[in-house]
């Protein structure tokens, strides 16, 4: 036909912001894949909420079969967050023979294999770039730009949450509180904030990252966490003083088969590149045997900044399907890993 439709499960932050990018950008849309693309119904729990879409074009439902199986509907794009129901529909949509875009870390750091295989059973696409560091074109980067390199090392700022409150806390003198309630009122803290604070959310993306750099089989449980709870005003101040910058850094290192990953709060020199990303903007350095060092630097939350990712991976499922291919952008993980004993 002249169009592909998709269809939202959720359309709060992440899921409004696609809606508007695919209405401002329809021509790009249009010139890239040669079709219009519509978003023919979104899911929601509440109906008679405010939303500022047309409804004429976009029909709100509760009902999630009106989504999973409508066999006008190609792409499923699962932005409502949360795990197991989650899980369910897009399995259900894999039956369906849809392909599937998430953004949910939670799910693809708990069960991204499960649902990779699924996918594959059904000849589907399964994709979720906005998964990590929000508007940065890091799976990508890494899955497709990076595809032939031998990935040693990974770091960087992934949750823009606590990079906004440890932003906002160092310049400005704001308190831990009013800054976590700024980030929440601006869209970029989950919907209960207690895995960005405590570092879990960082974790699984460094799960996700780790698996596609190094190839390699990274579980969430691999990562040791500590988050920025506990973090005062005053460790900030002294920090600043010495000429330091506390940051949440995800950290991930592979070499000969050792495995290496984890999160925590780090002092760094107000000279090193990381430390002058600020607010809820993210950063992620990759080292790779052949290519060196990369920088990928970006908006690491947010509504629209989070769509473009989100639309990246429609836009490729979109033109796989007038292809008549299916390509996942992960491989079975190839290296064996041993987890590197943590120093005592
Ligand atoms: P929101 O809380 O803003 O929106 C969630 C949406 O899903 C709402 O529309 C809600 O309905 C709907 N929803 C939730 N649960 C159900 C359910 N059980 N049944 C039906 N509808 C449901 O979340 P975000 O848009 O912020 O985040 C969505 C996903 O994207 C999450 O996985 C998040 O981790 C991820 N993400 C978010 C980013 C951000 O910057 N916000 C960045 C990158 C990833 P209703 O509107 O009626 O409440
Ligand atoms: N809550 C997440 C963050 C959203 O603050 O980074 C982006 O994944």
């Amino acid at each position: 036909g002249d169009s592909v439709s998709i269809g939202l499960l959720g359309l709060g932050v992440v899921g409004s912001g696609v809606i508007k990018l695919v209405e401002d950008h329809q021509e790009k849309l249009v010139h890239q894949l040669g079709v219009k693309v519509k978003v023919k119904s979104a899911l929601v729990r509440n109906p008679d909420k405010a939303r500022n879409i047309d409804r004429e074009r976009t029909h709100l439902t509760t009902n999630p079969d009106d989504v999973l199986n409508d066999p006008e509907i190609d792409v499923v794009v699962e932005v409502m967050g949360g795990i197991d129901k989650a899980r369910e529909y897009i399995l259900q949509a894999f039956s369906a023979k849809k392909h599937v875009i998430t953004a949910n870390k939670d799910l693809v750091a708990l069960h991204g294999k499960e649902l990779q295989e699924a996918a594959a059973r059904n000849k589907c696409d399964f994709f979720y770039e906005a998964s990590v560091a929000g508007g940065i074109p890091i799976l990508r980067g890494i899955t497709e730009g990076l595809s032939s390199d031998r990935i040693q090392q990974v770091m960087g700022i992934v949750n823009g949450t606590t990079n906004y409150i440890l932003t906002k806390m160092n310049s400005d003198g704001m308190s831990y509180e009013d800054a976590l309630q700024e980030a929440q009122e601006l869209g970029f803290a989950e919907a209960d904030p207690t895995a960005d604070v405590e570092g879990l959310d960082a974790a699984r993306k460094m799960a996700i990252l780790g698996r596609l750099a190094f190839s390699t089989d990274v579980e969430l449980d691999d990562v040791e966490v500590t988050g920025i709870k506990g973090i005062e005003l005053e460790d900030l101040q002294n920090g600043d003083r010495l000429g330091y910058t506390m940051k949440l850094i995800g950290f991930a290192n592979f070499d000969n088969q050792k495995l290496e990953v984890n999160v925590q709060p780090t002092l760094l020199s107000k000279e090193h590149p990381l430390a002058d990303v600020k607010n809820e903007y993210n950063a992620v350095y990759v080292y790779g045997k052949a290519v060196g060092e990369t920088m990928f630097y970006g908006p690491g939350a947010g509504s629209l900044p989070t769509a473009t990712a989100v639309m990246a991976d429609v836009v490729a499922a979109i033109k796989n399907m007038r292809l008549g291919v299916t390509g996942s952008q992960v491989a079975e993980p190839h290296f064996k890993k041993e987890l590197k004993p943590a120093d005592q």
